[in-house]
């Protein structure tokens, strides 16, 4: 007697029944890049659909998530080069850019979970995210700028912050600044396992961020290692995380995997900025569909071990799920 497992495919409803992984709005992040101007736009060339936004933009994009079921923002400052130094000053100013946003969003949209980068590249002159002395990007001397960031993000009304810097020790360093200012219900996303890749291409486009000098390979991983990875995510849960993030997405679904079986931790995938151009370029020349590669792209990481989503399509996929869930 043949065994058939086209059975269990047989039918929508069937299939319905079966599946094993679920996709829904409720798991997604939409990043978001905020600049000056409070009703300005300008495009991302690399990142078509995807803009820099003033204040008030960012509010209706974020109005616009909720209502679709997008429960949270990760925002970046775009900032102007005069506001850029080597130490990042601009970071921890109450009036500037990303503090501004934040409080702006929490009193429009007080149910959304508004979570804010930490680290020094979009403030930095450098284009690191650290400091840089010589050829080197210093780690101890970057911590206390760090910690002074999310403190001042947190008291702006951010719900979690997000250092995505890679020095070794941060996440300890955010923690206690954020308990000793009394912000101990702000939680900690870690971009615990970051890789030096090639696929940040058009994020630093948007931001203008890439490094002046060198690259961030002796702070970023190595993307030939998965042990490595395993090391991190003992640090960063001992030094209190509250989510993990891998990142890149899709070129690492095997480090997802391995890092959701080594923690009882919320684990989190950054579909970066390279992934989502991808698919933009394949689909503009008619050779993908968008939407459905873009599904089961998001689909795929859940797949692997992710429980939410960091992705530039949250918007375009919580829409086709709201058709087709
Ligand atoms: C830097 C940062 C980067 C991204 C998020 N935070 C770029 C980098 O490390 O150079 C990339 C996100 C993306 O490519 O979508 N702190």
């Amino acid at each position: 007697m043949p065994i058939r497992p086209r059975r269990n495919r047989i039918s929508a409803g069937i299939r319905g029944l079966v599946r094993e992984t679920r996709l829904s709005a409720q798991h997604l992040v939409l990043p978001l890049f905020v600049q000056e101007g409070p009703q300005s736009a300008t495009p991302i060339a690399s990142m078509p659909g995807c803009a820099r936004l003033g204040i008030e933009r960012i509010v209706q994009v974020a109005r616009e998530a909720l209502a679709l079921g997008v429960p949270a923002v990760a925002l970046f400052p775009a900032l102007e080069d005069a506001r850029k130094s080597p130490r990042a000053d601009e970071s921890v100013n109450p009036e500037g850019l990303l503090q501004r946003t934040v409080r702006a969003l929490k009193a429009a949209l007080p149910q959304l979970v508004v979570i804010t980068d930490v680290a020094m590249d979009p403030y930095s002159s450098d284009g690191h995210d650290g400091l840089v002395r010589g050829d080197e990007i210093v780690n101890d001397e970057t911590l206390p700028i760090l910690a002074a960031m999310a403190v001042a993000q947190a008291r702006a009304g951010a719900d979690v912050v997000a250092p995505s810097d890679m020095m070794d020790g941060r996440v300890g360093a955010i923690r206690a600044a954020l308990d000793a200012a009394g912000f101990t219900g702000t939680g900690i996303c870690s971009y615990c396992v970051k890789y030096a890749s090639a696929f940040y291409g058009p994020f630093r486009d948007a931001l203008d961020s890439a490094p002046r000098a060198g690259d961030k390979k002796t702070y970023q991983m190595d993307p030939a290692n998965v042990r490595e990875a395993l090391r991190e995510v003992a640090l960063d849960e001992a030094e209190g995380a509250d989510w993990l993030m891998v990142k890149p997405g899709l070129p690492y679904l095997d480090v997802v995997r391995a890092v959701r079986d080594a923690t009882a931790l919320p684990v989190a995938v950054y579909h970066v900025s390279g992934e989502y151009a991808m698919l933009k370029a394949a689909a503009a020349n008619g050779w993908l569909d968008y939407e459905r590669c873009l599904l089961e792209s998001l689909l795929a990481m859940r797949r692997a071990g992710a429980d939410l989503i960091f992705t530039y399509g949250a918007l375009d996929a919580a829409r086709a799920l709201a058709r087709a869930p």
